[in-house]
């Protein structure tokens, strides 16, 4: 079977954006492929964190994962900082990436205009990116579209090592999420994307937001006044934010969708949304707060999976370092 490796950073709370745009589709790689799903909570440094704050929200996402239907013992999820393969085989790829290359990622280029805190690991951190990936003999990355520069990258420095020491790394390919889910906008900026670290928190309907708080938002979030519901990003951002939300949750295509609520009042047009929602999380929510309950179950999935990744990684560690001349 084929790799499959992407992570999440554990920064802010989890959106619906991150679940619709990723993870809801990760378990469903499952079969076809050996997922590796990690938290990437060493790129969560280039900011800082309160380290109790860092410590739970890794946990966190270790156990959505495991309640958006990722099985822990087919799928490997641990946290990537329990992988020390992952600052090493960083700081080689490093020496083959070049300064020119790294200052042309969006990403660097935004993080670091308006930002009091332009520390080098900002620069690297698509290095840092790389190695993830290339440690697991990764095929297929499922990413946002804003990531797929720093995919490519990866691609890049693995060709250019493989060029210089033999066939080592594999090579591998990014793959986006449908092109709906992985553009959702704010709720009250629907031009926008919807952040996980936005400043509104009326914008973002966060996985673990209670019933009140989900129905507030969506009766609250910004439509139009033409009082007609059908998907036009130009003219009609809100609504089809809203129906694009719609769309993921029930799998319904856009035109489907806009069937539904062909004769509906804005007001209707909520009201279901937030019946399809709530549907959605209800269960998600449950089953957090199960394992939430369960500190001994998830203490050993963390430990056990974090082992599991280590094998692998260690391997293609121990290849790459032996090409160098360099290690034991
Ligand atoms: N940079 C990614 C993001 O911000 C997170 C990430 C880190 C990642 N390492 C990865 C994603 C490896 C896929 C594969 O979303």
């Amino acid at each position: 079977m084929k790799t499959v490796f992407s992570g999440i950073k554990p920064t802010g709370n989890l959106g619906l954006g991150n679940y619709l745009g990723a993870f809801k589709a990760w378990g469903n790689l499952q079969n076809e492929y050996t997922c590796i799903y990690s938290v990437v909570d060493l790129h969560a440094l280039t900011i800082r964190n309160d380290p109790q704050t860092l410590k739970e929200n890794s946990r966190k996402i270790i156990m959505l994962y495991m309640a958006a239907g990722i099985d822990p013992q087919k799928s490997i999820i641990y946290l990537q900082s329990h992988v020390p393969a992952h600052s090493q085989l960083s700081w080689i790829l490093g020496c083959h990436s070049y300064m020119g290359e790294l200052s042309r990622m969006t990403q660097y280029k935004e993080k670091s205009e308006n930002n009091e805190n332009v520390n080098a690991g900002l620069f690297t951190y698509p290095v840092l990116m790389a190695a993830d990936i290339l440690l697991y003999n990764t095929h297929v990355v499922p990413v946002g579209e804003d990531q797929i520069q720093h995919v490519e990258l990866a691609r890049d420095i693995a060709l250019r090592f493989n060029n210089i020491y033999g066939n080592i790394l594999v090579v591998p390919e990014a793959k986006t999420a449908s092109k709906l889910t992985a553009r959702l906008k704010g709720l009250q900026n629907p031009t926008k994307k919807m952040d996980k670290s936005t400043k509104d928190p009326l914008d973002t309907i966060f996985l673990l937001d209670t019933e009140a708080e989900i129905t507030k938002k969506i009766k609250r979030a910004v439509t139009d006044s033409e009082a007609r519901v059908y998907y036009d990003t130009e003219n009609k951002p809100g609504i089809s934010n809203l129906l694009a939300i719609y769309a993921a949750i029930t799998n319904k295509t856009i035109e489907d969708s806009e069937l539904d609520f062909q004769n509906k009042s804005y007001g209707d047009f909520k009201q279901s949304l937030i019946e399809v929602v709530l549907g959605e999380l209800n269960p998600l929510q449950k089953e957090f707060n199960r394992l939430s309950q369960d500190t001994a179950y998830v203490d050993n999935i963390i430990i056990k999976n974090a082992q599991r990744a280590e094998e692998i990684a260690e391997k293609t560690l121990a290849k790459v370092q032996n090409a160098l001349g360099i290690g034991k």
